[in-house]
């Protein structure tokens, strides 16, 4: 049984895209049965249709309060049987008791090696900052934004003459590869969220999820 999978988008939907491909491989532990945006006509909605995905939009602007759109999402999500939510460029906060309610079923990916550069402004700010490396981490969500344990992160070098717009295209590439990734690791339970902490099963050496930048 594949793990019933909901990806939740706020725009473009690259990284949506790239888990459509990963799961339509003929054997992968999850399925995508349900696209949500939070924005009406997010270009992301594209690639759902395109691959014939149920897609929903829960517009968080008729909400007065963030509990109420929270609630709407989770009915949407209970209704749906979802297992696993996967946030994919999702620009909104979720409430600390909807993050509860899916502990350990709601990842996230976030364009830097966390806990560096949380937030947003990211690539501006590592350009700003001169780090000669940066990345992008899939992790768990908790209630602290952009604080949970990571499950996969991905490695990427900054050169001297990048523009933010040059790091963050060679960032969104590492992206495609490790959400497909992890979004595996979860469905099939190599890896779960106990006590706060991410705990690994089958995947116990750090080459199965390091992605070397010297590999271009
Ligand atoms: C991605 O770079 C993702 O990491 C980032 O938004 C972009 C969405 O692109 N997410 C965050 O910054 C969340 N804090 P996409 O819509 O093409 O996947």
């Amino acid at each position: 049984m594949r793990i019933r999978t909901a990806v939740l988008i706020s725009g473009r939907g690259s990284n949506l895209k790239s888990l459509i491909t990963a799961c339509s491989a003929e054997v992968f532990p999850a399925e995508i049965v349900l696209v949500i945006s939070n924005v009406p006509n997010a270009p992301g909605l594209n690639h759902a249709r395109a691959a014939g995905i149920p897609q929903q939009v829960i517009a968080h602007t008729e909400f007065q309060r963030r509990e109420d759109f929270d609630s709407a999402l989770d009915a949407v999500l209970q209704e749906e049987k979802i297992g696993l939510i996967c946030l994919a460029g999702f620009m909104r906060i979720l409430g600390d008791g909807f993050v509860a309610r899916w502990q350990g079923r709601l990842i996230n990916i976030h364009p830097s090696l966390l806990p560096s550069f949380r937030g947003t402004r990211v690539h501006e700010r590592a350009v700003e900052s001169g780090v000669r490396i940066s990345g992008c981490t899939v992790h768990y969500v908790t209630p602290e934004m952009d604080s949970g344990p990571a499950i996969v992160q991905a490695a990427v070098p900054v050169g001297p003459d990048d523009t933010t717009e040059a790091l963050a295209a060679r960032v969104l590439e590492a992206e495609h590869k490790i959400y497909p990734q992890a979004l595996k690791m979860v469905a099939d339970r190599s890896v779960r969220l106990e006590n706060g902490k991410t705990v690994f099963g089958a995947y116990r050496c750090a080459g199965e999820f390091l992605i070397n930048p010297a590999e271009g």
